[in-house]
């Protein structure tokens, strides 16, 4: 089979490891890759978004399947722009992507079809936003309804802030017209969960829970970041949450999405926040979470292409979708300064330490290659250093120590991955 993927982040080199291990896969192409995905891939200099030339290249070299899991080309319809020209894509078609690029969509959705979330109100006009703010209670959460690369949260403790954040949001347009509704939410408090699934339009195979790190910094404090780190099974996400979630949060949500015409198909990422009152839903994306791709798809036994294609052809229930019975910690190593301004271009060494083992992966998220040939930074998060193990302690022991096997100037990362499952082991 030929297939070509779409991206060229840590996301992305993971998904490839992951094709790669298929013995259906023999030509993989990805565009545009990165320097990691250039080893096991031949990496195309196309564009993301550019879906005339992705589909013309899928044409001219008889692709097979096409996979793509990003949030802003599924949003703009690659997937549409694919089977309009009869090519065959695993992804989110843009009607059911909705769930993800408008929040509003996926807030009024789980009201209408009582799915537990946060309570909230929704509005595209400042005025009646900052009347409602003097009614609520503090902290209040405002969020950009569109796409905002995960940064149009705001978590306000004072009606100040709150007030501050609307005019961020939808007066001073800080992340363009996604500010031009605003969801006000209600603060939630626990743990959380990302739970992906895969899912053919009616029926969903749940892959392994994991959780992500936001923050840069260790405890959990300083800016949020795209993540620094993930582990991979959550032991907060015990059979009692899975019970609930199954019958509250999961095939409703898929029933909800036929319902309105949008069957979803892909794969449905559940953003849960473990409440003292059960599980409810942060946020929805539609597509592999990143980093949790890192931890989850290197503990997947079943065959992804097999997956993939059930969940084109809406034979997913057919599928057998097995884990191994072991754990995973992906440790980010970020450029300094990360998210906030840094330099590139920094020369990584040590990465042939990863070669022929089989328990350990260098994921590449911002590398790319110099004229000279070597492998260098070229953005905020560069590597995903991730570890198998017979479980959580064994596999956080594992990455750090894999993590040290790399070097560029400048670098950092958390120590805490992880950290959080000594008080449950
Ligand atoms: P989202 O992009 O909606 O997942 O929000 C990003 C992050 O903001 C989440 O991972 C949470 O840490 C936090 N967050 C979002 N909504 C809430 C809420 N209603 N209550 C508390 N924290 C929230
Ligand atoms: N790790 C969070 C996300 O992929 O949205």
């Amino acid at each position: 089979m030929r297939v070509l993927l779409v991206g060229g982040g840590g996301r992305e080199h993971a998904i490839a490891q992951a094709l790669r291990r298929s013995p259906q896969v023999e030509t993989l192409y990805c565009a545009p890759g990165n320097a990691g995905i250039a080893q096991i891939a031949e990496c195309v200099p196309i564009g993301t978004m550019d879906f005339d030339a992705l589909t013309a290249f899928a044409a001219d070299n008889k692709i097979d399947l096409t996979v793509c899991s990003m949030d802003d080309p599924l949003c703009a319809g690659i997937v549409d722009a694919f089977e309009a020209k009869g090519l065959r894509i695993f992804g989110t078609p843009a009607n059911a992507a909705i769930i993800e690029g408008s929040k509003a969509f996926s807030k009024d959705l789980m009201k209408k079809y009582g799915i537990p979330t946060a309570a909230c109100e929704i509005f595209d006009d400042p005025q009646k936003a900052l009347a409602y703010l003097e009614t609520a209670s503090m902290p209040i959460v405002l969020k950009a309804s569109g796409l905002a690369l995960g940064k149009g949260v705001l978590i306000c403790n004072t009606l100040e802030e709150a007030k501050s954040g609307v005019g961020e949001l939808m007066m001073d347009k800080k992340f363009g017209t996604a500010g031009d509704k605003i969801v006000i939410e209600e603060f939630m408090t626990g743990r959380e969960v990302s739970v992906l699934a895969f899912a053919d339009g009616k029926h969903y195979k749940l892959m392994s829970s994991s959780q992500d790190h936001k923050r840069a910094g260790d405890g959990d404090t300083g800016l949020n970041t795209g993540g620094m780190g993930t582990f991979s099974p959550s032991p907060f996400y015990t059979e009692e949450v899975d019970a609930y979630c199954k019958e509250h949060i999961y095939q409703r949500t898929l029933d909800a999405m036929a319902s309105e015409g949008r069957p979803f198909r892909g794969v449905l990422y559940f953003g849960l926040m473990l409440t003292a009152n059960g599980p409810r839903v942060l946020e929805y994306n539609t597509r592999f979470g990143d980093p949790e791709t890192q931890v989850v798809l290197p503990r997947m036994k079943s065959d992804i292409v097999d997956v993939m294609q059930a969940c084109i052809d809406g034979t997913l229930d057919q599928v057998d979708l097995v884990f191994e019975d072991n754990a995973a910690v992906c440790v980010v190593i970020a450029s300094g300064g990360y998210p906030g301004s840094y330099e590139k271009g920094k020369v990584i060494t040590g990465l042939e330490a990863f070669q022929d083992q089989d328990a350990y992966y260098c994921f590449h998220a911002g590398t790319k290659l110099n004229e000279k040939g070597e492998v260098v930074t070229s953005g905020g998060r560069v590597l995903g250093v991730t570890a198998l193990g017979s479980d959580l302690k064994e596999a956080r022991a594992n990455a750090y120590k894999a993590a040290e096997w790399v070097h560029f100037d400048g670098q950092y990362m958390r120590h805490d991955i992880g950290k959080a499952i000594d008080s449950v082991q």
